[in-house]
């Protein structure tokens, strides 16, 4: 039976043509679940502040959201010529690029907008401002079909009554629509597999209980949450099938990046033999990355770690804190990728899809 699930019609950032001229509108995440509140950014350095303050997060969506701010942040310049353009454009990517290191989505996107305004030089300025609303556009949409091409090659993995962990947040949310790891699951729940979700909440900053939990109670998919000290117990019962995972960035050998707590969860699913998958689009592959030493890795504020939701203190005052966003899972770890071109061995990325554009 196929469930119709109207929630997965979610896109947390939008391209809005406002009264008052072009908006980016954002789902601000840092505020779920308990307020639902779109913030409209009306240029890019509000876009830019949305991701690092974690409005919109989840690296497609970084993606999209980089990519509509350089759209955003070209409609007020005003130059005749292709080169002054050319020079105002710089500081926008700039500014959007100092944002998050470790998410590849992010860069993927403001190199393949400067690729378009790079084609578009011979156009007058004012064609090549509609033509990177017009790419904007697309990136996003194509983030959707893609989502839902993982989907569908990702769900064949899953039978019903499995119960499958998932960590941070991969779904409508961190996404264009539909999600990556979390849409895999979302597309087994449509094609009517009798699923149960065990959800890490995810320190710091809790995007499982938060986030994940949220978008599987909007669509009346079975979840548990658990800490994430509670996933290797849970393991040993014998109550996971298989772990799914998204990723920030993949190295050409499989090695991937991903938020923190990961690695640990891809470390006990081999010692307890249950598959542990990630699933991430193409444009997630950083080919130029050899492996995942050399994947830069995000160091957040440190009160993320010592106050609850940067409210109340756990911790005493002035103490060492250490806050990585994210860790790197070797690919001896992972059993499989799965991508909207299907599902690959670690080791066979580079020979399977490396010479592929994206
Ligand atoms: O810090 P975040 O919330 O942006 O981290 C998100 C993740 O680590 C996700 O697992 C990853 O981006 C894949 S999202 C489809």
């Amino acid at each position: 039976m196929r469930k119709e699930l109207e929630h997965l019609m979610l896109s947390p950032i939008e391209w809005h043509m406002a009264a008052d001229g072009p908006v980016v509108r954002m789902l601000d995440q840092s505020r779920l679940p308990h307020e639902v509140v779109w913030i409209d950014c009306r240029d890019h350095q509000t876009v830019a502040k949305g991701i690092k303050e974690l409005w919109v997060r989840g690296a497609p969506a970084i993606g999209i959201a980089a990519a509509m701010g350089v759209a955003l942040g070209v409609q007020p310049i005003r130059a005749t010529h292709y080169e002054e353009f050319a020079r105002q454009l710089k500081p926008i990517r700039d500014t959007l690029a100092a944002t998050r290191p470790t998410a590849v989505n992010l860069f993927w996107a403001l190199n393949r907008m400067n690729n378009v305004v790079q084609h578009h030089k011979g156009q007058p300025v004012e064609t090549i401002k509609s033509i990177l609303i017009k790419e904007a556009q697309a990136i996003h949409e194509e983030d959707v079909q893609r989502n839902r091409a993982m989907g569908d090659h990702g769900a064949e993995l899953i039978r019903s009554g499995d119960a499958i962990l998932t960590h941070c947040n991969t779904g409508a949310l961190a996404t264009g629509g539909h999600g990556t790891a979390l849409g895999v699951i979302f597309t087994a729940w449509e094609n009517g597999k009798q699923v149960k979700v065990f959800v890490d909440e995810t320190r710091p900053v809790l995007q499982g209980a938060r986030l994940t939990m949220w978008e599987l109670q909007q669509n009346k998919i079975p979840a548990t949450l658990i800490t994430d000290s509670m996933a290797g117990a849970f393991m040993k019962k014998g109550v996971i099938r298989l772990c799914l995972v998204g990723a920030d960035r993949i190295a050409a050998n499989g090695d991937t990046a991903n938020k923190i707590g990961t690695y640990s969860v891809a470390v006990l699913a081999k010692a307890h033999k249950i598959p542990f998958y990630v699933t991430a689009p193409t444009s997630t592959i950083d080919f130029s990355i050899a492996n995942g030493d050399k994947i830069p890795i995000e160091e957040r504020n440190p009160d993320e770690v010592t106050n609850v939701f940067g409210k109340v203190r756990i911790a005493p005052n002035n103490v060492d804190v250490a806050n990585p966003a994210f860790d790197v899972t070797p690919a001896k770890y992972i059993t499989g990728i799965i991508t909207e071109a299907g599902i690959f061995k670690p080791g066979e990325l580079k020979r399977k899809l490396g010479g592929k554009k994206t």
